[in-house]
């Protein structure tokens, strides 16, 4: 039998695609509606998802798609079902233990110190493109960890949002596989979560009841201005996907949400390097965090 050469797929791209126009129409909608943009070259990741959702509702041509997104009585739906499909969903417990260290040892005490001196002793934690909600569970678990040493007196609400509905069911279930809590401790797995079979965990009644999971769309002004005096945001590899002009905007309303000393958690590769220079960078041991300076030791800085 010959032996026969593998042939490369071609790759997907703008070029090669017919429809070209429409594809583009469509970036450009996702782009306006969430802040995700996707440059040329990444063009054929688009083209993949957009795939799915036309066999879905049996479109045959990327224009009878735009239609469907644009058009057709159901846009809305669609746009939003598009938009669980595009949006990139990776996380795990216990991602960027440095930060929690830096909570533990830096931030917290200092909040506390300033908040302890005015108004109820209650903290406020937004965990912004949450995904799947392990990062907001791992901040319920840390924060009750510190329950009765650091946090001794004080209460907490963590808001956990996101885009993707299929996501924030997940996170309100908070149901995940083995690979999920790679990096939780067995003490941790076996204080906080039920084994509900099928090789998955489940965080229990206590540790859910420490979340609030809700959708908010983080381009939407709306319902970023309706976010207040936050004490801290994590808001990790979610930027990564916007162009400099949405991040710019999400990051100004992240500075007016936060109340003054109040700190941004970006993912351990992001920066607001040449994007915004209301905030400052402070370093920690292994992490770094953004500081909305107290009112009294702003110094040109937005308040
Ligand atoms: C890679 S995950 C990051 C999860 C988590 N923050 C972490 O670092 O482990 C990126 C998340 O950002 C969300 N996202 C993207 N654009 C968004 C937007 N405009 N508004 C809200 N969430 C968004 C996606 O749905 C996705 O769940």
């Amino acid at each position: 039998m010959p032996f026969e050469t593998a042939k490369a797929k071609p790759a997907l791209s703008l070029e090669s695609s017919p429809g070209a126009s429409a594809y583009l129409a469509i970036r450009d909608l996702i782009y306006r509606t969430s802040g995700i943009y996707h440059p040329n070259e990444g063009l054929s990741v688009l083209i993949t998802r957009c795939a799915h959702r036309m066999a879905a509702v049996g479109a045959a041509s990327p224009l009878e798609y735009l239609e469907h997104l644009t058009t057709r009585p159901n846009r809305a739906a669609e746009l939003r079902l598009l938009l669980n499909e595009i949006t990139v969903s990776e996380t795990y417990l216990f991602r960027y233990p440095a930060q929690l260290d830096a909570l533990r040892n830096v931030i917290l005490p200092q909040i506390l110190q300033i908040k302890g001196f005015v108004g109820p002793k209650c903290l406020r934690f937004w965990c912004a493109g949450c995904s799947t909600g392990k990062e907001p569970h791992t901040l319920a678990m840390f924060l009750l960890e510190e329950k009765e040493r650091l946090l001794s007196g004080w209460t907490w609400d963590i808001l956990a949002t996101d885009l993707n509905d299929n996501s924030l069911e997940t996170a309100g279930a908070g149901i995940y596989a083995e690979h999920a809590l790679r990096a939780t401790s067995d003490g941790m797995r076996r204080k906080y979560f039920k084994d509900v079979g099928d090789k998955k965990l489940q965080a229990n009644d206590l540790l859910r009841a420490q979340i609030r999971f809700d959708r908010v769309n983080l381009s939407d002004d709306s319902q970023m201005l309706f976010q207040k005096r936050v004490d801290v945001i994590f808001c990790r590899n979610v930027l990564i996907y916007f162009d400099p002009a949405s991040k710019r905007r999400v990051v100004q309303h992240f500075y007016s949400n936060l109340l003054p000393g109040g700190f941004l958690f970006l993912g351990c590769d992001e920066s607001l390097f040449h994007e915004d220079d209301s905030f400052r960078l402070v370093h920690f041991s292994g992490a770094t965090a953004y500081w909305k300076p107290a009112a009294a030791q702003a110094v040109g800085g937005r308040q």
